[in-house]
């Protein structure tokens, strides 16, 4: 949890998720759903499988597009702008520009597999911010080292262990100086021995000030890294609060069920 003494102020990365409505064909993945998150903190997203955590996520940064509702970061509509007043679809140029505020790791890491680390990392920047190679290689670096990789720089995705590739993946998020970062399910590929060092690397960005938004299902991680703790279940937030609030005070029937059958009986809050 952020050590508000030492903390760095975050004064950017304020999401609003107002009335989110999404769904595939007939059936409603997303019935309404409003989060804020402030700028600089920590929400962990937990709820049972097909609850719509993923989905959730991918409208914050308009992989899927919205039915219903809207999604401000920092005031500006993402996906959307305001005309009179209907909401219209921005143009994928725009999309794309706005995108690089949002930095998101997947599960399975995603690494583009014929270039290294070092080139992972650097691309976006050059691609999409124009800067020069040498200034993305540098950062690239610099990155890659805040990560524990500096000596893997040069190497290929199929050289590095899961945990790697997926500090890589974190890296080449930061690369872009993103407002907020979305992770789903950053450690669920992992073997578990490699789970944890990909965990302390979460563990750090929670205090740099960067808006984390993460679905997890390490409720442990959840615990110790979220100001607040997002709980959903088909399609609704059942109930949100502080890590205590929400693991040791559940007040709804639906959060009780959810963590009498995922919690060990030891966790301790
Ligand atoms: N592209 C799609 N087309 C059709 N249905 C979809 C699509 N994406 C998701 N769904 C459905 O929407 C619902 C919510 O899925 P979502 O992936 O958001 O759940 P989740 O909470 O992330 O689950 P998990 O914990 O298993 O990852 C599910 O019923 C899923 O089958
Ligand atoms: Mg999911």
């Amino acid at each position: 949890m952020t050590d508000t003494l030492t903390a760095p102020t975050a004064t950017r990365g304020l999401v609003e998720i107002t009335g989110v409505r999404k769904s595939f064909g007939p059936t409603e993945v997303l019935k309404g759903v409003s989060l804020t998150v402030e700028p600089g903190g920590v929400a962990v997203i937990v709820g049972p499988s097909g609850s719509g955590k993923s989905t959730l996520l991918r409208t914050i940064n308009h992989l899927e597009k919205v039915d219903g509702g809207h999604i401000t970061i920092d005031g500006q509509l993402v996906g959307y702008k305001l005309r009179g007043d209907r909401l219209h679809e921005l143009r994928e140029k725009e999309i794309l520009k706005q995108r690089t505020d949002i930095g998101m790791v997947f599960q399975n890491f995603n690494l583009f597999p014929h270039l290294t680390a070092l080139e992972n990392v650097a691309e976006a920047p050059v691609v999409a911010q124009g800067r020069s190679k040498e200034d993305a290689r540098r950062r690239g670096l610099e990155l890659l080292d805040r990560v524990g990789l500096k000596d893997r720089a040069g190497a290929y995705p199929r050289q590095l262990s899961g945990g790697q590739q997926q500090r890589v993946a974190i890296a080449r998020a930061l690369a872009l100086d993103p407002k907020i970062l979305l992770f789903d399910e950053p450690t669920s590929a992992l073997d578990p021995e490699l789970v944890n060092e990909v965990l302390d690397v979460i563990r750090e960005l929670a205090t740099s000030g960067t808006t984390l938004i993460i679905v997890t299902h390490e409720m442990g991680f959840a615990r110790d890294v979220a100001d607040t703790v997002v709980f959903m279940d088909q399609g609704q937030i059942v109930e949100q609060g502080t890590p205590k609030e929400i693991f040791s005070n559940p007040q709804e029937p639906r959060t009780r069920s959810f963590f009498s059958k995922v919690l060990e009986p030891a966790f301790n809050i």
